[in-house]
């Protein structure tokens, strides 16, 4: 039999004023430990909060001695009785600040080595000290409050799931190779030597194959593999709300995600949603805010410059003009304390250049005329520039010209975002909005060919079925993102289920009939057999997590995430593994050169 501990009957969240007098046990950590005199004070803690117990100056020696004994961190056990604190002592921003412990007994249940780093809620660690002790770096409060965030977010969906007549089917993680964009994590088959299982990059096609076999509203909280370097909001294994249904068109599936979502602000944040987002296409997204995923929690906008930019007398200007490019403006607002100084523009030139922009142009706005920079180009349209852009004195009007519209956009939108961090502008608060008519391909200049700018099973809208191989980048697809504060927190779309068109989308991606036979044959086997219409979508969960919590990093949101080299520095993974395991996978490896 395990050795009897003094377990507890409340947790260090749990007491009031109202429990004063009851004989209590609580079990915890010792998370501060002062001594005043004789009077030693332990702020206990546990998921729950903190509580404040004392050990009188009367007490006893051998519990004197015990408190004496107690390090920060130790895991301890105190019985003891509730009493109000003196007036004076009483801690409003406490839960429990009414209240202390008046310690009778302690019982050390567990001692802790030297910490890595203070467990606290301003957790300064460096992050890879953070994610080796990730089991200690768990048990600060910001941490745990944003862990159990998640379960709450997670519950929500489901509930809201349950009520309805959606299915919860899990599929496998073990699947066949079709890599979807990203690399597939590869799994060796032990039983057939030189043979792979793949890890999901999402669970697309079962659930798509779900839809074949009449389970018309199909939902899973699944997890997902992608091979690829991970960023800020971007994990190797993530989890995706993954959603399909039968018999739907596009507005269903918003309908449906705008239910879910308003539910789930409301339940788990008291926050009320509007019933319907706000819906952009791509073309007017990126023509506005320099992005597909835009935030829309402050205003600046992009504009056409061309009006005036052509008659300037710059040439830079005039030149992508005539030859068909673009030149666009946004009006950078005066903000008081913030200065438009060169080095500053010049950092906003390096954000633009990024995205390909040659340079970023700028003229400011003073005294009812234009100043500085390619202001001199300008001469004698002063006004008709001051008019059109609407730029008001201390403004500074900023430029990209650029022969592809592409590269013009997302230029302008790197500085619209620098501008609105940087100038403060954006608000609080959460900003959904729908993205939609999606062109369906890219092209991939490197390959030389064109791909599926979301995945193949994306259906084209009708009106370019008969266009799709001549003109394929005009193609625009029944594809919707939902977008939340500028980060892309779900992709879906209307699927094809007619063999012959997924067969040409195939071919147009550059993927011949035996190689997409060979690839895909269960899905296109599957559409021979009088496939529903269908389609879907997918939310990160945890990068609607991260949103909420108002995070910059993902890691914050995920238990045991990977570093940004891709490792686990806790449990140091990747890792080597014995010659023998790979005999019997049938692997060698060969290493690369130092
Ligand atoms: P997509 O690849 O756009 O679509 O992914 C959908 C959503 O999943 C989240 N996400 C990620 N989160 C963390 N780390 C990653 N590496 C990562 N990659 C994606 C994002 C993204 O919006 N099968 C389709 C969905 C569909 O069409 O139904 C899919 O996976 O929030």
């Amino acid at each position: 039999m395990e050795e009897a501990f003094m377990q507890r009957t409340a947790t260090c969240g749990s007491l009031r004023a109202s429990d004063e007098g009851k004989t209590v046990i609580l079990n915890g950590w010792v998370h501060r430990d002062r001594n005043h005199g004789a009077l030693h004070f332990i702020n206990l803690r546990d998921r729950y909060g903190l509580t404040q117990v004392v050990v009188d100056d009367d007490a006893s020696e051998d519990l004197q001695k015990k408190a004496s004994e107690l390090k920060l961190e130790y895991c301890i056990a105190v019985k003891g009785t509730v009493r109000r604190r003196p007036q004076d002592m009483i801690n409003a921003d406490m839960l429990t600040g009414e209240i202390e412990v008046k310690a009778e007994k302690i019982e050390i249940l567990s001692k802790c080595d030297v910490l890595p780093f203070m467990i606290d809620e301003e957790n300064n660690a460096r992050e890879d000290l953070r994610l080796k002790y990730r089991f200690l770096d768990l048990r600060c409060f910001g941490m745990q409050e944003r862990i159990a965030m998640r379960h709450r977010i997670v519950k929500a969906i489901r509930e809201f799931f349950y009520k309805t007549d959606f299915l919860e089917i899990e599929t496998p993680t073990l699947i066949r190779s079709t890599p979807e964009g990203a690399r597939d994590f590869l799994v060796p088959s032990r039983i057939y030597p030189g043979k792979f299982f793949a890890l999901p990059q999402s669970p697309q096609l079962y659930k798509q194959l779900l839809m074949v076999s009449g389970f018309d509203k199909y939902f899973q909280i699944a997890r997902c593999y992608r091979d690829e370097d991970p960023r800020g909001d971007r994990q190797l294994e993530f989890t995706q709300l993954d959603i399909e249904m039968s018999y739907v068109r596009r507005d269903d599936v918003l309908a449906l995600i705008e239910d879910l979502f308003g539910y789930v602000f409301k339940s788990v944040l008291s926050v009320d949603l509007p019933a319907h987002f706000r819906r952009i296409t791509f073309h007017d997204a990126m023509n506005t805010y320099g992005s597909d995923k835009p935030d829309l929690r402050f205003g600046i906008e992009i504009h056409d410059a061309s009006s005036f930019a052509s008659k300037s007398t710059f040439n830079a200007f005039t030149e992508t003009l005539s030859e068909g490019g673009y030149v666009k403006y946004i009006v950078a607002p005066q903000k008081e304390g913030h200065d438009y100084t060169r080095k500053y523009l010049a950092e906003l030139e390096s954000a633009a250049k990024i995205y390909g922009a040659h340079g970023l142009a700028w003229m400011k706005a003073g005294n009812g005329t234009l100043t500085g920079g390619v202001s001199k180009f300008f001469q004698g349209m002063e006004n008709e520039v001051l008019e059109t852009t609407g730029a008001k004195d201390g403004d500074v009007i900023l430029l990209v010209a650029h022969k592809d519209w592409k590269k013009c956009c997302t230029s302008m939108g790197a500085v619209r975002s620098r501008l609105g961090a940087d100038l403060g502008l954006i608000r609080e608060g959460f900003e959904f909005c729908w993205i939609i008519d999606f062109p369906l391909f890219e092209f991939n200049e490197d390959e030389g060919h064109w791909e599926a700018a979301h995945h193949m099973f994306s259906m084209p809208q009708a009106e370019y079925l008969d266009t799709l191989e001549s003109d394929p980048g005009a193609v625009k697809g029944d594809l919707y993102d939902l977008v939340l504060n500028g980060y892309e927190l779900a992709s879906g779309s209307i699927r094809i289920h007619d063999v012959e068109l997924q067969k040409r989308i195939f071919r147009i991606c550059n993927i011949p009939d035996e190689v997409s036979k060979e690839r895909f044959g269960f899905l296109l086997d599957a559409f021979r057999f009088s496939p529903p219409p269908h389609g879907g979508i997918a939310p990160g969960i945890d990068r609607l997590c991260m949103i909420i919590a108002n995070e910059a990093s993902i890691k914050e949101v995920i238990a045991f995430p990977k570093n940004t080299a891709a490792l686990s520095p806790m449990d140091d993974c990747p890792s080597y593994v014995d010659d023998k395991q790979l005999e019997e996978l049938h692997l060698a490896v060969v290493k690369p050169e130092e």
